[in-house]
């Protein structure tokens, strides 16, 4: 019999159970040791190392100037804390439009320094399609993202809902379904109405992973900054606050200062002690 402190062993997800899930898949997004580790303890299905990271912990107004190098740097922390979790890492903007040489070039680096299992790619033009065809017949997983794509938001009209017009519904269908013929084994919709999503879903045999796209999705992801409050911008209608630690840890941090100006930390809880006669003989 186990000790009764033993954590029970975890199971990675498999590519099968993620693509053709049994119930709803989630997700969260990840970027360093702790964060990865508290999703996994939690026990999320997949973890996502997002290119959201430029907003959220890089402090860019884009991901844009995401590199691939950030991308590796954060996703090997994230793998650090997450050894039993399936993890995505997202390929940042620039780094799979220069053609399928250099796309498979990035994902083969993310996939050997980071250790992840797959990685995610926005847009379902011919050119990415064709990116998506070549790694996933190669063996890299690939999940697909339509609907509001960040990467190239301003082409959009800027960071707003898709998919509510002719034109922009039938491309976001459209997309996914090509995505799913390329070979990706998922598909985020992001920022689409939750009738389009449910439609899709329908329509797709692999799973869709909304974010702003409505409760019919195979799976959610939500960004961990969203979820916990720790990042101050203004709140997303496509996000939900479960926690408010941003308001936690600047109260704990104006706790700490006053402390100290007034010489109240370190306490002798925090303090060591030394025998007299040591101390002595330096006086
Ligand atoms: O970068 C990211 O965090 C994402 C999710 C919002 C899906 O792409």
């Amino acid at each position: 019999m186990q000790p009764e402190s033993a954590p029970a062993a975890r199971v990675k997800r498999s590519l099968p159970e993620l693509t053709h899930p049994a119930a709803p898949l989630v997700m969260v997004t990840a970027y360093d040791y702790p964060g990865a580790r508290h999703a996994e303890a939690a026990g999320v299905d997949l973890i996502l190392v997002g290119d959201s990271l430029g907003n959220v912990v890089l402090g860019y107004d884009s991901t844009a100037p995401v590199t691939l190098a950030d991308m590796i740097h954060h996703g090997k922390a994230a793998r650090r804390g997450a050894p039993n979790t399936f993890l995505v890492v997202d390929l940042p903007f620039g780094t799979y439009h220069t053609g399928v040489t250099d796309a498979m070039r990035s994902a083969v680096r993310v996939i050997q320094d980071t250790g992840a299992d797959a990685v995610k790619m926005e847009g379902s033009t011919p050119e990415v399609l064709d990116v998506v065809r070549v790694l996933s017949r190669n063996g890299i997983p690939v999940m697909g993202h339509v609907g509001l794509m960040p990467q190239t938001a301003a082409a959009q009209g800027g960071l707003r809902v898709q998919g509510k017009d002719d034109d922009s519904a039938r491309r976001t269908l459209e997309g996914a379904l090509a995505l799913q013929e390329a070979g990706a084994f998922a598909v985020v919709l992001e920022a689409i109405p939750a009738r389009l999503a449910r439609l899709i879903s329908e329509r797709l045999d692999i799973a869709t992973i909304g974010i702003g796209a409505g409760v019919h999705c195979d799976g959610q992801v939500l960004v961990y900054h969203d979820l916990l409050g720790l990042y101050e911008g203004e709140e997303k209608k496509i996000a939900k606050r479960y926690a408010d630690l941003g308001r936690e840890s600047r109260e704990a941090i104006a706790r700490y200062a006053a402390e100290v100006r007034a010489r109240e930390f370190p306490s002798k809880e925090h303090s060591f002690v030394m025998k007299d006669e040591v101390l002595d003989k330096l006086y």
